[in-house]
């Protein structure tokens, strides 16, 4: 227990991987802490990094160079002493359709040494605990998305791991079942495990992680909690949408003096950062109408973590014609500039 207290769960400096044949690096100076019983994301685009990074952390795949200690131990000189403390669940479910979900549970339990009467009654606590009690005794080709994916996070904690790793979640999850995993895995961080989840979902991480890593080109570009990096992005925005196109370029330079960061052009719309709106309103629009740019439209809207990624990792210049700032797929798609 007073390991517990000790160090970061997760502490990775200066990882780099290149996959044989590759022409870029996967990993290029990858740096990653994790704190002790928190709930830490890996936000990225696809391609950005992350399960390499989550292979490389468990043992599944040697770096090239850098350093990486999970629950303590040296990743390169205890692979196995970080194994036995470490539970992953990756991409893939590793059980067997033919079984039902207490019989695979069962098996976990036998296989990570656990008593027969030990897996079982783990199993059991564990199949209560997921909401899947009901569906116990059925077999897993019966089971929807949502409720493999929750069998699958039981069968990491069969053998209680310090940290937790999740490689997405809720990948190809519907809205309800996303919601049943995400309260999975707030239980299981309540009860002091360590998780560290990948996700390309924004919305995923804002209302999961407690400290959010932003990934692009293999490599953390940002860091901090949800709240701390939507704050890097500005207050709030005045988003001002001229009557005539062409004049959008003209306005960043008008409201310079107003906005907290350079204002941005996409779409027709000029986004504006602002510290104090209520004042910001009333100089930017004055001074836009003072130089005789008739706004068809004017808005304010409070930053949200997509504005944080795109604005950290740069691709919101590479995706001119999203002009809709909301939290759809087409925003955050795009691939980050090699
Ligand atoms: N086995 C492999 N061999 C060669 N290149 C690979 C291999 N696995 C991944 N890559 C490349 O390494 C880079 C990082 O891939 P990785 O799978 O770690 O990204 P990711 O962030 O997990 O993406 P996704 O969101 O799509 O899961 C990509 O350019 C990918 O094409
Ligand atoms: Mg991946």
């Amino acid at each position: 227990m007073s390991d517990q207290l000790r160090t970061f769960a997760v502490e990775a400096a200066g990882v780099r991987k290149t996959y044989p044949g590759a022409g870029a690096p996967a990993l290029d100076g990858f740096d990653l802490t994790v704190g002790r019983g928190t709930v830490h994301g890996l936000l990225g685009h696809n391609g950005a990094g992350k399960t390499t990074a989550i292979r490389v952390m468990t043992t599944l795949l040697a770096c090239d160079s850098g350093s990486v200690r999970v629950a303590g131990r040296d990743v390169r000189t205890d692979g196995r002493g970080v194994r036995a403390r470490i539970g992953l669940v990756g991409q893939y479910a590793a059980v067997d359709e033919d079984l039902t979900g207490r019989q695979n549970l069962v098996m976990f339990g036998r296989l990570g040494r656990l008593s027969r009467t030990g897996a079982a009654h783990r199993a059991d606590e564990l199949l209560e605990r997921f909401g899947l009690t009901d569906a116990a005794g059925k077999r897993l080709a019966t089971y929807s998305g949502g409720m493999r994916r929750k069998l699958d996070l039981a069968a990491a904690l069969l053998v209680a791991p310090e940290v937790l790793f999740v490689d997405e979640p809720t990948t190809g999850l519907d809205p309800a079942a996303r919601r049943d995993v995400w309260d999975a895995v707030r239980n299981l961080a309540s009860r002091g495990t360590t998780v560290l989840l990948t996700t390309q979902y924004l919305e995923e991480a804002d209302r999961l992680a407690d400290h959010i890593s932003l990934v692009a080109r293999g490599r953390v570009v940002a860091e901090g909690t949800p709240a701390v990096l939507k704050a890097r992005v500005g207050d709030d925005r005045l988003e001002l949408t001229p009557e005539v196109r062409a004049d959008a370029d003209r306005v960043p330079g008008l409201v310079r003096p107003f906005a907290s960061a350079e204002a941005h052009v996409a779409d027709g719309c000029v986004s504006v950062p602002v510290t104090d709106r209520g004042r910001a309103l009333t100089n930017v629009v004055g001074a836009v109408r003072e130089a005789g740019v008739d706004l068809a439209d004017v808005a304010i809207r409070t930053p949200t973590l997509d504005d944080a990624f795109l604005e950290l990792t740069g691709s919101v210049a590479e995706e001119p014609g999203t002009g809709d700032t909301g939290t759809e797929r087409s925003d955050v798609e795009g691939t980050v500039p090699a």
